[in-house]
């Protein structure tokens, strides 16, 4: 996640009722002899787990389960990241970067923000890496291409069903250089109707199947995310996060919404200026919308808090 040669300090927080399985967990990772792997503290003492961090990947939550709408866990949510945004604020390392992956993620970012206004707002992001990576399978599983072929597959606004997985600016590589993927597969129907669908419930189906949610590729997405975003996007490359808008195209400010960003020395930056369509524009008003209704459902939690 931070490259080949940097050692880490893993830091596990979960609730009592889970400490005897993070124990586990603490065996399994002292058991893999990983080499960069300095120390692990398991806790269930949020000060503790926070104390210095510098890297903050928020996975405890209330998961969804099958059936359940990611709606149906929001108040759950929100009281528990309330609590870690002032845990984190209080006790991580001043430039701690967060990255929240636990449903409804781009929601449980924006709690976290507005209960830690000390931490930089750049610093609070969520994970749509996975629906991204998701995007860039389908493409290559279509093309038969090799997934690293394909690139600059955007996953626009929240980690949903009302995501937007947008091709229209994405490439594939060629025995004749780059290539525009809407070129490459020639078949508008099927990147307008069921490519996106495919994309957006893919959740779903891996938990259908599974009857868990994703594990493994979360896992892997959030290491992309981490790292990218650490040591930077390779050039002419971007990839999706979700980040507090600043108004970037037309998505209002105030929401933590999935853009195209590339990033450098620890930074990211939203790629600008890229050219929507109108069935582009119809579909990221349409994941702002459920955003903002999100935030407003977030908000009621609250008060009943
Ligand atoms: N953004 C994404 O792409 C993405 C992908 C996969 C999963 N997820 C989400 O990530 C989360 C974790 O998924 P999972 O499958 O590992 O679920 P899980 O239920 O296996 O793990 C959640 C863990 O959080 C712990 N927890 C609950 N409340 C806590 C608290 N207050 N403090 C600390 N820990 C707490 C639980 O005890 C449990 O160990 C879920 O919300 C899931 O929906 C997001």
């Amino acid at each position: 996640m931070l490259g080949p040669d940097q050692p880490v300090i893993i830091h596990m927080l979960d609730i009592e009722p889970a400490a005897e399985a993070l124990n586990g967990v603490k065996m399994e990772l002292i058991d893999a002899a990983f080499p960069l792997l300095k120390d692990v503290v398991a806790t269930t003492d949020v000060v503790e787990a926070c104390q210095g961090v510098n890297i903050a990947v928020m996975v405890g939550g209330f998961p969804r389960k099958e059936g359940m709408e990611r709606k149906d866990v929001m108040s759950k949510n929100v009281s528990i990241y309330k609590a870690q945004a002032s845990a984190l604020e209080q006790h991580a390392a001043p430039d701690c970067k967060v990255l929240v992956v636990a449903n409804p993620a781009n929601t449980n970012a924006l709690i976290l923000k507005e209960f830690a206004p000390s931490i930089p707002e750049k610093n609070i992001t969520c994970l749509t890496r996975l629906d991204h990576n998701r995007a860039l399978g389908q493409i290559s599983e279509k093309l038969n291409v090799h997934v690293s072929d394909v690139r600059n597959v955007i996953i626009w606004g929240n980690h949903s069903s009302t995501q937007y997985p947008d091709i229209n600016h994405a490439t594939v590589k060629t025995t004749n250089g780059e290539e525009s993927v809407r070129d490459a597969i020639a078949n508008d129907n099927w990147l307008n109707t069921e490519f996106i669908t495919t994309v957006q419930q893919r959740g779903a189906t891996i938990i259908k199947a599974r009857k868990l949610s994703s594990a493994l590729s979360a896992a892997s997405a959030a290491c992309d995310h981490i790292h990218d975003w650490v040591l930077g996007t390779p050039k002419g490359t971007w990839v999706s996060m979700g980040v507090y808008s600043d108004g970037s195209y037309g998505i209002q400010p105030g929401i933590i919404y999935s853009f195209p960003v590339t990033c450098e020395k620890g930074q990211w930056s939203i790629v600008n200026g890229l050219k929507i369509d109108e069935l582009s524009r119809e579909k990221m008003d349409a994941t702002a919308k459920e955003l903002m209704e999100e935030k407003t459902l977030a908000y009621s939690c609250l008060i009943d808090d």
